[in-house]
């Protein structure tokens, strides 16, 4: 199907891919259209081997090919490369640009995939565009429907978030998007690594890496950090996702609460982030309140991945007024607890 020009979805340890052949300008026509993805969002071509990086990649420029064989331990694994593209690649997965990103994927069902298809398959994440991402097949049949791509079921994904993506063409060595390779394992490789600021609102950010708007990763209903939020104004159907079996903010009864691991353990967090963001969404909630964590490590891709959470396009429709006071009764409907 895929070397026919079809799309297919497939798991990675990161998140379900929507997969096309990376040099097929038709094909990528498809993932954009399917996914009603901006055109200047660029793509993660995925190959099958270290060996193939060459075949995607042109890497003629000596810095770049040290920087990458630096990079070699991490593959197969979380972590996508922004290097100079090769001509052969179509400039519809690069939105135009002159740059390609590219990783070697570690599920054994992508891999397989690769080394059957025998072609680089350019995925991006298989949801509609600023939606959160997906962890299982069901997450991606839910996303499409009827005009669900083919989508093989290799289960629930391991690492939950996507990839780490370095680019490796600017003048230093540059997070664009923080995910499970982290910025200490990837400071040990380099010495030092730039990291994007966090407010995703600058144009400069969007230049560096057109994806990263603010409104990626959210749910329709509204999420707010819990820190940010008076709980004395909260009402309606309130869900809560905590990263830990500590109960957040006792006097609430929420409506629904999710517990992400019951250590609070951040490998745990990020493997059923998503999952829970899609299933409280489900349930007419007024609003979802989130825990935060600490911002290292993979902490502080937790936190990115919630910080465009909570400042979605999506939110259309805030229903609660912060600034009034709360009524005197509540109107919290029975538990539903979500585990
Ligand atoms: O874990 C992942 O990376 C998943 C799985 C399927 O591999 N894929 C994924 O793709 O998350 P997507 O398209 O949802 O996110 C790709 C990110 C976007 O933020 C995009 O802007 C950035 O990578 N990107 C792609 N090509 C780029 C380039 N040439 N320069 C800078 N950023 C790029
Ligand atoms: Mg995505």
């Amino acid at each position: 199907m895929l070397r026919a020009g079809e799309l297919v979805a497939f798991p990675t340890e990161t998140v379900y891919g929507l997969g096309g052949d990376a040099t097929n300008t038709s094909a990528i026509a498809k993932i954009f259209a399917l996914k009603g993805r901006p055109a200047s969002n660029p793509l993660i071509v995925h190959i099958a081997s270290i060996a193939s990086f060459s075949n995607v990649a042109d890497l003629s420029n000596s810095t770049i090919r040290d920087r990458l064989e630096a990079l070699h331990p991490f593959w197969p694994g979380p972590l996508s490369v922004v290097l100079p593209k090769k001509q052969n690649i179509t400039s519809a997965v690069s939105a135009g640009g002159d740059t390609i990103a590219v990783r070697i994927p570690r599920h054994p069902v992508a891999l397989a995939l690769l080394k059957a298809a025998a072609i680089p398959i350019a995925a991006p994440s298989a949801n509609p565009s600023g939606y959160v991402s997906p962890t299982t097949a069901v997450h991606v049949y839910e996303s499409f429907g009827s005009a669900a791509p083919f989508i093989l079921d290799g289960g629930a994904c391991e690492v939950g978030i996507e990839s780490t993506v370095v680019s490796l063409v600017d003048a230093e060595v540059t997070v664009l998007r923080p995910g499970a390779i982290t910025v200490a394992m990837l400071e040990k490789v380099f010495g030092k690594v730039a990291v994007v600021s966090k407010s995703f609102t600058s144009e400069k950010e969007l230049l560096l890496s057109p994806g990263q708007l603010a409104s990626h990763y959210a749910p329709r209903t509204p999420v707010y950090f819990l820190s940010d939020i008076d709980p004395t104004t909260l009402r309606g159907r309130i869900g809560c996702i905590s990263f830990s079996t500590f109960r957040p903010l006792p006097e609430i009864e929420f409506a629904a609460l999710t517990t992400l691991s019951d250590s609070g353990k951040h490998t745990e967090i990020a493997e059923n982030l998503f999952a829970a963001l899609r299933a409280q969404d489900k349930l007419d909630l007024d609003c979802i309140v989130v825990d935060a964590c600490e911002d290292i490590g993979l902490g502080a891709a937790i936190m990115d991945r919630l910080r465009r959470a909570t400042t979605g396009r999506f939110q259309h429709t805030n229903r609660i007024d912060f600034k009034k006071p709360s009524p005197s009764h509540s109107t919290f409907s029975d538990p539903d607890i979500v585990k």
